[in-house]
């Protein structure tokens, strides 16, 4: 089996150079819907908290998201939320290259020399391709072929550590997969990845106790309007146990899980112990619930409103972005192209 390359060994063919340099972390998110506590909680605060440990890329994934959205307005409304957001909540574009992934297109090339190489049972045998189908999703090609886009995204950029939620592991096992494949067959082109998972936070649950997600509608969304998400939390489904009764199972409370991610340890902790030992009731407990939830975002959400304003700057950021990743595609695509006898 071929090991995750040591990052300072330059590739053969490379095209550019490699050697000498340090861990590159890549991720990106699609443009899908509005940023939830899963979306937060799961990727960007990992992405956000690795941006000083290496070379850090993020992307806004929009190519992908036509998989499951076909609304031109919507896609660019969601383009730019996502961008607002993620560096609302600290992306910082001096440290991280943040781009959309459309502004990069070799990765649609790439995507066919990839697929060249993967086999239909790796792509048959991903779970979220299956959840779609289950959950009665009329499955498009794009929608089958989708990790081998993800495995470019990840492999033009040479990446090392890709954080991601859980329900993505298995998209980068994929990606190692295909990689290791083209390598034998072409020879050593592409590094292997390695999926980052935050076992802490790998799945976040949703206000119906499954994962959260947007294509279930049981999110809290990181900058929802005040009153509607008092609304929501508030309006959480607990059981008919009276306040004063003791609640041993005070871990499995959809609350208390999300009071652990939004609010200090402590506090957290001791809004358990009380559930735990009886007397607090759970209308109190959903009112922590929220007022944690809205302080934890405020420093956030007032920055993502100054962005708002400044448009201009956010398109700035991307489009310096996208010249700096295309910089680096454009060169591991050609080293591909190279080994595939593509010249
Ligand atoms: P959604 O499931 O809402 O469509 P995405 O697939 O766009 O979310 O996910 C974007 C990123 O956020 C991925 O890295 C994913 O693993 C992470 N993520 C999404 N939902 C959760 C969750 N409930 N818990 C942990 N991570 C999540
Ligand atoms: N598939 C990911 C998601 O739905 C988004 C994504 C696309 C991605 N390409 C990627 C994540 C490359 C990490 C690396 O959440």
């Amino acid at each position: 089996m071929v090991q995750p390359r040591i990052v300072d060994e330059p590739l053969q063919a490379s095209g550019g150079s490699l050697s000498s340099r340090v861990m590159r972390i890549l991720s990106g998110i699609q443009p899908s819907g509005a940023l939830h506590l899963g979306n937060y909680f799961g990727m960007m605060r990992p992405a956000i908290e690795l941006q000083t440990q290496g070379d850090a890329y993020y992307f806004i994934a929009n190519y992908h998201s036509m998989t499951s959205l076909t609304d031109a307005a919507e896609r660019r409304r969601h383009t730019l939320d996502v961008a607002l957001g993620f560096l609302a909540c600290g992306l910082d574009p001096q440290k991280s290259v943040f781009w959309r992934q459309s502004d990069v297109p070799e990765v649609t090339e790439l995507t066919w020399l990839l697929t060249t190489v993967t086999p239909m049972g790796l792509l048959e045998r991903c779970h979220s391709y299956k959840d779609k189908l289950a959950r009665g999703v009329a499955p498009s090609h794009g929608l089958f072929a989708y990790p081998v886009l993800m495995a470019a995204d990840i492999l033009i950029f040479d990446s090392n550590v890709v954080p991601v939620g859980r329900d993505q592991k298995q998209h980068v096992e994929v990606t190692r997969d295909i990689a290791i494949k083209f390598n034998q067959l072409y020879g050593e082109t592409f590094v292997i990845p390695e999926p980052r998972i935050r076992e802490d936070v790998a799945v976040v649950p949703g206000i119906d106790g499954q994962k959260m997600s947007k294509s279930y509608g049981n999110t809290i969304e990181i900058f929802g309007e005040e009153k509607a998400t008092r609304k929501k939390i508030m309006g959480l489904v607990m059981d008919s146990r009276s306040p004063a009764e003791p609640k041993p199972d005070a871990e499995k409370n959809i609350a208390i899980q999300l009071l652990k991610l939004v609010a200090p340890a402590e506090v957290a902790a001791d809004y358990e112990t009380r559930l735990r030992a009886g007397g607090l009731g759970y209308g109190d407990l959903k009112k922590a619930l929220f007022e944690n939830y809205w302080t934890c975002f405020a420093a956030a959400r007032a920055r993502r409103a100054e962005l708002a304003a400044n448009p201009g700057y956010v398109q700035q950021v991307l489009r310096e972005g996208a010249v700096k990743a295309r910089a680096v595609a454009t060169k591991v695509l050609q080293r591909a192209k190279l080994a595939a006898g593509l010249d």
